[in-house]
């Protein structure tokens, strides 16, 4: 149990207790400077107004006053809070103000409601993103089927002009649906909405599956694919549509950029994770754009030119869903030299 103590302390005990104390303490009788301890001089001498507005103030009120008052020689705006408290001074009542500066604390709270609302807009773009593209998927499948319904002949002959121009509809829509695809995808993988579906797979074999879509690109580019396997099966527990995607969007990339030369993939098989690379002898990245390559959005020089579209959702797509498996995405490239991605795959 806490003692009970009364009695009033006389001045010099007021005094001891005042000058020990590490907050800014000062006493005023009728508005004039009686005392102040080391740290209410050090404050006094480091904000020239607050003297004069504290004498005002110092009519013992218990309230705490906030005070705004720029620093001695800077321009930067500090709050003080100053509570007064009655008190006897040698016979005579007193007003003892404690002050200190809390612009720290105000500095903090202020980030930290920036933050707060920064994360709200957030969720309302990304709530708005997923919608509006989930929304848009339906009615563009449905353009999808019955463009290639009619280029397929299916509702009567067309021309060879009409068939040319419902092709390049057709291409484009399926442009389109790989923006949105991409789209939901990172907005899935922001909010943290995507599941991992691990299985047994065969690593070798889902590049191999991979690389073949690329094989009418590849060939029409005349380029070489040169992998590179530790061993002829490499078995781990993934999500396999997942990680086919990252081989996908990273060898479309390298094709992208590619135009002589080879592209190749690398498995090695380790003793707690499996590493992966996809290189090229493309045009390779500037050493100062590495940095923001797995950002949304971003597309280094990108030009308009065919083939070179995308979205800049690619690697940032990558990054989200192999650190979803516990792993990594690094790159390594120089401007002219080629592209290597690399990530990494734990055995669970
Ligand atoms: N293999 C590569 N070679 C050269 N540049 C690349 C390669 N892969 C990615 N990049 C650069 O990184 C950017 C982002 O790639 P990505 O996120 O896949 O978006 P997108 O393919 O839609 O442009 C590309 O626009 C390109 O500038
Ligand atoms: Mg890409």
């Amino acid at each position: 149990m806490i003692p009970h103590f009364s009695g009033a302390l006389n001045s010099d005990e007021y005094r001891v207790l005042i000058e020990l104390s590490r907050n800014a303490m000062a006493i005023f009788v009728q508005g004039e400077l009686k005392y102040a301890n080391p740290v209410a001089l050090q404050v006094f001498a480091q904000f020239p107004n607050l003297l004069e507005k504290i004498s005002s103030l110092a009519v013992p009120t218990e309230e705490v006053v906030r005070l705004s008052l720029p620093e001695n020689g800077q321009n930067q705006e500090h709050v003080l809070e100053c509570q007064t408290t009655e008190l006897n001074w040698q016979g005579a009542p007193a007003a003892l103000a404690n002050f200190h500066d809390v612009s720290e604390y105000y500095q903090v709270q202020s980030i930290k409601s920036e933050i707060r609302e920064q994360k709200r807009v957030d969720r309302i773009k990304d709530e708005f993103v997923s919608t509006v593209s989930h929304e848009i998927r339906t009615p563009l499948s449905i353009i999808r089927e019955t463009t290639s319904q009619i280029l397929d002949g299916l509702h009567g002959e067309i021309t060879s002009a009409q068939k040319n121009f419902l092709s390049k509809t057709l291409r484009n829509i399926d442009r389109l649906t790989k923006i949105i695809n991409d789209l939901l995808d990172i907005s899935k993988i922001e909010s943290g909405k995507i599941e991992i579906r691990r299985e047994k797979v065969d690593l070798v074999s889902l590049v191999r599956d991979s690389l073949v879509q690329f094989t009418p690109q590849i060939q029409k580019k005349g380029l070489q694919v040169l992998n590179s396997f530790s061993h002829p099966h490499i078995e781990i527990s993934i999500d396999k549509d997942k990680i086919t995607q990252v081989f996908i969007n990273l060898l479309s990339n390298s094709l992208k950029f590619t135009e002589q030369g080879h592209i190749g993939v690398g498995l090695k098989e380790w003793d707690n994770f499996v590493e992966c690379s996809v290189m090229d002898t493309g045009v390779g990245v500037a050493s100062e754009d590495l940095s923001k390559l797995f950002n949304k959005f971003i597309q280094i020089g990108r030009t308009d030119g065919p083939g070179q579209k995308g979205t800049g959702l690619g690697l940032a797509i990558c990054k989200g869903l192999i650190e979803l498996h516990g792993g990594k995405i690094w790159v390594q490239s120089e401007r002219g030299q080629g592209t290597q991605m690399i990530f990494t795959l734990p055995k669970t």
